[in-house]
């Protein structure tokens, strides 16, 4: 969306970018008092491109005020030279910065670069996207991915996305106790009609914020059902729209399930204390290292059920998987079937058990240190603007 208060500069614009390929460009002329260049909308557009004249400082503040899951990226062109107009566009979370006269050929470049980034690359976007697979059936990884992604909702007032990928015996809606309506077969077929806006229809809200999307109750999709292609969009759509979007996969190399693994900013793969639990681990984790090339340090090996005085002590889990930096989570089968039978999460009926303290570890490591590099080009200005 293209959005001014000037109509000559809306038109401008309009003709520099109409060499996009495959984009539907909208226009927002802004009369009448409104400040907020997203304001009124019921989609928000995939990309801003906004310019500012002598009314910038009204219009970035409007801008600001909004959430951020309320933002689409930005590129600001203003008409002030002002360097307080850069500042302040770069706190309203704009991408690229240009003022007048500029070269409409950056312009258009700089969009195009943004747009590709957006398809093609969602580990670039807020969303972390973190994938959790057992490592043998019934390790736990269904019972960690609804647990860690409501705790990160409840606790971290994060918004985050929890898909349930085992399409077949998926059991995430039972976990939360929730009817899943609209399921994630609609969203693959309409995927590229929705916006972040629409593709929140899709999702189920749980009494804590957290949203999620499955297959809808009573039906089964078979594999060769789903294009990756679309399952990519869909996940990168959802990556814009959330901090966090947790995928639980079945136990299965496949094209459904390496398309996100290749997505994903971690892994998580959960086991158990046993001999065929850690035969099982070694295999998995050598298929993702050596076939999927995911790095060793995006993979995370969570240790479920864990007992102290098991036979397999934590110390030999990790010199067979060659670990360190294993989370465990303690056995507690009382609070476990509770919450499974009520369909409440662990940090709702058991807030202070150490089952769910080991669950709040683990939102810390899933949420990963923040990162605070600003490679764009704006980050590099604002740094020298700061003197720095
Ligand atoms: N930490 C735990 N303590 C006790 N029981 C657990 C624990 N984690 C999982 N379980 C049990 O294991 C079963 C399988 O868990 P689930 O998360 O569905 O496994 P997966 O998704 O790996 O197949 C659950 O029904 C639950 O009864
Ligand atoms: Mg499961």
């Amino acid at each position: 969306m293209i959005a001014s208060r000037s109509t000559a500069a809306v038109d401008s614009l309009q003709t520099i970018l109409a060499p996009l390929p495959k984009t539907k460009i909208k226009t927002q002329v802004l009369v009448n008092g409104h400040i907020d260049p997203l304001g009124g909308l019921d989609r928000l557009p995939d990309l801003l491109v906004f310019r500012l004249d002598s009314n910038w400082e009204v219009e970035l503040e409007a801008l600001s005020a909004r959430p951020p899951s309320q933002r689409p990226p930005m590129i600001i062109v203003s008409a002030e030279s002002d360097p307080q107009v850069m500042r302040s566009s770069m706190q309203a979370g704009a991408r690229d910065f240009f003022v007048e006269p500029f070269e409409p050929e950056e312009v258009l470049r700089s969009v195009e670069h943004l747009n590709r980034e957006l398809l093609e690359n969602p580990s670039q976007q807020d969303a972390r996207i973190t994938v959790v697979m057992n490592a043998k059936g019934g390790s736990g990884a269904s019972l960690i991915a609804s647990n860690v992604a409501h705790a990160l909702c409840q606790e971290y007032e994060q918004r985050v996305a929890l898909v349930d990928l085992d399409l077949q015996f998926g059991s995430l809606s039972y976990y939360l106790d929730l009817h899943l309506k609209h399921g994630i077969k609609e969203a693959l077929d309409n995927v590229d009609d929705l916006d972040a806006i629409a593709l929140d229809g899709y999702l189920v809200k749980h009494a804590s914020g957290l949203r999620v999307m499955g297959v809808e109750e009573g039906r089964i999709i078979l594999n060769d059902e789903v294009s990756c292609e679309r399952l990519r969009h869909l996940v990168a759509l959802m990556a814009r729209a959330h901090h966090h979007v947790i995928i639980d996969v079945p136990r299965q190399i496949d094209l459904i399930t390496s398309t996100v693994l290749e997505m994903a900013d971690q892994v998580i793969i959960v086991t158990q204390q046993s001999i065929t639990h850690l035969r099982d681990t070694a295999r998995l984790m050598d298929v993702l290292r050596d076939d999927l090339e995911i790095p060793d340090e995006n993979l995370q090996v969570v240790v479920n059920r864990y007992q102290k005085n098991s036979l397999i002590t934590r110390t030999e889990v990790e010199n067979a998987l060659k670990q360190r930096s294993l989370v465990c989570i303690p056995n507690d089968f009382k609070n476990v079937t509770d919450s499974l039978n009520d369909g409440i999460p662990l940090l709702d009926i058991a807030k202070r058990a150490p089952i769910t303290k080991a669950v709040m570890d683990l939102c810390e490591v899933v949420q990963g240190t923040q990162q605070i590099e600003d490679g764009s080009v704006l980050g590099r200005l604002f740094a020298k603007l700061k003197g720095a």
